[in-house]
């Protein structure tokens, strides 16, 4: 176990990267060495020094902040912050390791299958810098080999586009304990006031970003879940409640590294009195006791938006049973849905939950044609978001969506919540699983959009 081990989840240590990490990294030393050396050599035959010198700090620099700082920073989400050369120094082995593995920076889609906004994916030249920095025994820009260009600390405002118009807290904290699982809660919070609002902005603050994986926001249109017992501790479960159906606000999906929310283009954030904002929240044990909170900064449109909005979220879920049994390595869930009407699709959330080896969907559309909708190799339930295409995906009118999952219920599968293995079967809880595809989509110009969002929602179903 390597020093980075005291960071992380107690049962999972050392394993999450992937590989071997201590194999993987001597064999990128020796490489490094070698390309060294020869670098040597070239500059000793010539006299002049080598084109390929290692990167400094100040290569490395701007790679760190502008693909690590988002989550390490003092306020982020990640345990501890790489903005300036002391601390990517310290850290420097760690980073050599994580980032050729591609642990870090987390993001699961591989490239070419899908293209997203806010990819987190290292380019080569990126993965060789760092390789080459770390090789060089992580140098300093300046004469003493130390210091180098700081780089800039994110915003920290606490409010940072200003005082939000109201601020929900959670009627209860949630407690966690100091180690153990993730807990995935359904926290709800009644929206305030008895006017009709649309919501331009969402910021959210919780009290220790660290605790926090991921949360996705729905609204509870009728408010129901104050109906349900115990839900001021909240509910628990992976994926939202059923009475919660996804609406024309989206999909809406909130890290620590995020900024604040904002609607797209054919979102409507409209609030009706009485109803309750919905955080399905992965949260992980930090090492230290907790009462977690959240402050949700909300900031209004000066009216109230009419209409609906043109965006819908099509839910797909596998038609079958499912059914992994015990002990098994690869059980596949395959199924399809052909779309009734045109769509432009702007996002995409795949959900499967610990027992997941990969995620793959596609399209094919009525001429034949194969679309990449996602596909992730390595599922890991940890890092799982909600992904928004850069440029949205047209789809037909009888276009056939498919999506397939691959599961591994063997006690080789470092995330199997059960020791030894049980059958899983379908459910909201860390130990059953799921197979469903959650698509927003808006429909293509020309379209009535009430009678295309119903017939996308009810077809759904
Ligand atoms: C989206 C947020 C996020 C981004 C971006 C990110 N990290 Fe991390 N990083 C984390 C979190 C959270 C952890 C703690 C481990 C965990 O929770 O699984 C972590 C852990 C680490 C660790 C410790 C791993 C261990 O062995 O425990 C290293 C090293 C690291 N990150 C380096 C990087 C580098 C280098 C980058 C950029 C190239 C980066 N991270 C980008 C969130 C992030």
């Amino acid at each position: 176990m390597g020093p980075s081990c005291i960071l992380r989840h107690v049962k999972n240590c050392s394993i999450r990267r992937g590989i071997t990490p201590v194999l993987a990294t001597l064999a990128l030393v020796s490489s490094i060495l070698v390309a060294r050396s020869s670098d040597r050599s070239v500059a000793a035959a010539t006299g002049k020094p080598s084109v390929n010198a290692a990167a400094t700090y100040a290569q490395v620099a701007p790679i760190l902040q502008a693909r690590c700082a988002s989550c390490h920073n003092p306020q982020g989400g990640a345990p501890f912050s790489l903005q300036n050369y002391e601390e990517a120094k310290q850290w420097s082995g760690q980073i050599l390791e994580v980032t050729q593995s591609r642990y870090m920076p987390p993001w699961l889609p591989v490239p070419g299958k899908g293209e997203f906004s806010g990819e987190r994916r290292l380019s080569d030249t990126e993965l060789a810098a760092i390789r080459s920095w770390v090789g060089a025994g992580a140098p300093g820009t300046d004469e003493s080999g130390t210091g180098g260009t700081p780089a800039q600390a994110p915003e920290t405002t606490e409010w940072p586009l200003g005082r939000p118009d109201a601020v929900l807290t959670l009627p209860e904290p949630v407690a966690l304990p100091g180690n153990g699982p993730d807990v995935f809660t359904n926290l709800v919070l009644p929206f305030p006031g008895n006017q009709l609002r649309s919501l331009r902005a969402i910021q959210i603050r919780p009290s220790d970003p660290q605790a926090v994986r991921g949360v996705l926001l729905s609204f509870d249109e009728s408010g129901g879940l104050r109906q349900t017992d115990g839900w001021k501790q909240g509910i628990a479960g992976m994926e939202p409640p059923d009475s919660v159906t996804p609406t024309s606000a989206g999909l809406i999906f909130w890290t620590a590294a995020s900024q604040a929310l904002r609607p797209g283009a054919g979102e409507n954030w409209t609030v009706k009195p009485g109803s309750n904002l919905l955080l399905t929240a992965h949260l992980k044990t930090t090492g230290k006791k907790a009462a977690l909170q959240f402050q949700i900064g909300l900031y209004y449109e000066t009216k109230a938006k009419s209409g609906s909005g043109r965006a819908a979220v099509l839910r797909l879920r596998h038609r079958g049973p499912i059914e992994i049994p015990a002990g098994t390595s690869s059980t596949e869930l395959e199924d399809s849905y052909k779309l009734p009407e045109p769509v432009s699709i702007t996002a995409i959330y795949p959900r499967a939950h610990f027992l997941a080896r990969s995620f793959d969907a596609y399209a094919t559309t009525p001429s034949g044609k194969q679309v990449w909708l996602l596909s992730i190799p390595k599922w890991d339930v940890d890092w799982v978001e909600v992904y928004q295409y850069r440029r949205p995906v047209m789809l037909p009118r009888g276009s056939v969506i498919h999506w397939k999952v691959s599961y591994d219920n063997s006690a080789s599968n470092p995330h199997n919540p059960s020791d030894p293995p049980v059958a899983v079967h379908a459910g909201i809880g860390a130990a059953d699983e799921a197979d469903a595809l959650l698509l927003e989509m808006e429909p293509s110009a020309g379209t009535n959009v009430a009678v295309w969002r119903k017939a996308i929602e009810t077809a759904g179903k």
